[in-house]
């Protein structure tokens, strides 16, 4: 995925309108995520905490798990919207790297500036697949 395809654009706006409805109450840290489908559509989620913390979700794993509810499982792009452009947790690359390795990952801040635009290969080289499971 091209940084400077026009589609970009309106994932960063999907990724930024979605974390308005980030459930963050506890940690008060707010993120949306939007995923781009290799065919053109866009899933949005956000995170969802929850008093008994670690039942609580990632946006962007929230992002992936509605692709995949609809029916989707290959992805080109995800720009995630957080207050200081966090980078995502080892939790969601795993998962995303399980719908392929060829994903750019783009975090924005509150400002809109870019802190991260890389690719999942790089961010999460090695990452335990399929491939790695012992079947017998
Ligand atoms: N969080 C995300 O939604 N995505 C990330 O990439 C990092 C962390 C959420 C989890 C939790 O609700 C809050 O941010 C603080 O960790």
């Amino acid at each position: 995925m091209d940084p400077d395809n026009p589609k970009m654009q309106e994932l960063f706006e999907r990724a930024r309108e979605a974390r308005k409805q980030a459930y963050a109450p506890y940690s008060e840290y707010p993120v949306g995520a939007a995923l781009l489908t290799r065919s053109g559509k866009i899933f949005v989620g956000v995170n969802v905490e929850n008093a008994a913390y670690p039942s609580g979700i990632c946006a962007e794993r929230s992002a992936v798990f509605s692709a995949v509810t609809n029916g989707e499982k290959a992805f080109s792009a995800i720009v995630i919207a957080s207050e200081n452009g966090g980078e995502p947790c080892g939790a969601c690359r795993q998962v995303l790297a399980e719908f392929g390795m060829d994903l750019l990952v783009v975090a924005t801040d509150a400002d809109d500036e870019i802190r991260l635009e890389a690719n999942l290969k790089d961010l999460y080289p090695l990452a335990f697949g399929a491939e790695d499971l012992i079947r017998r």
